[in-house]
């Protein structure tokens, strides 16, 4: 059986994914206004990512016959001030994500539960992904600057991301 403390720390781990899904669209907000929509698809896709992420706890907290608890959460910053800017925070917000993560999966081998630990394998992997992704776009960025053909070109790409739900 899941521990109380365990229980909430996964609620409390809804709350922090849909956060980010927030967070993601302020971003993806950021770039509709800066005419720069290859990166708001982006930003979209990566907030839809980041509901499937809160719905696997929710189902996951089901499963375990314990009620979901959904709560709210403060606005997410809005005020970048260039696309490296919100590359530089969404990379940093994964490497919190990351932390939370572990931290759970800590508690969860601490309980011996396995069907969480086998759940939080899965995110422990998604987060290697997640903060690559962040990591990799950040640094050409760096390279193409935050104007000119190098950035459309970049917009162009990330224009092509669509969300198809991770396996697993
Ligand atoms: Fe749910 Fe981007 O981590």
């Amino acid at each position: 059986m899941i521990s109380k403390e365990l229980l909430e720390k996964m609620n409390e781990q809804i709350t922090h994914e849909f956060f980010s899904a927030h967070y993601y669209l302020a971003m993806a907000a950021y770039f509709v206004e800066e005419d720069l929509d290859g990166f708001a698809n982006f930003f979209k896709v990566q907030a839809e990512e980041e509901r499937f992420h809160a719905m696997k706890f929710f189902e996951f907290i089901s499963d375990q016959g314990e009620m979901p608890d959904i709560k709210g959460f403060k606005d997410p910053r809005k005020d970048f001030s260039s696309p490296r800017e919100v590359f530089e925070l969404a990379l940093k917000h994964e490497q919190l994500v990351t932390g939370l993560i572990h931290d759970l999966m800590d508690m969860a081998q601490k309980d011996r539960h396995y069907p969480s630990i086998s759940l939080l394998q899965w995110f422990v992997d998604e987060q290697v992904e997640e903060e690559a992704t962040m990591g990799k776009l950040l640094k050409k960025i760096q390279r193409v600057g935050s104007e000119g053909a190098g950035l459309l070109m970049l917009d162009q790409e990330l224009a092509a991301r669509t969300f198809t739900p991770p396996a697993g």
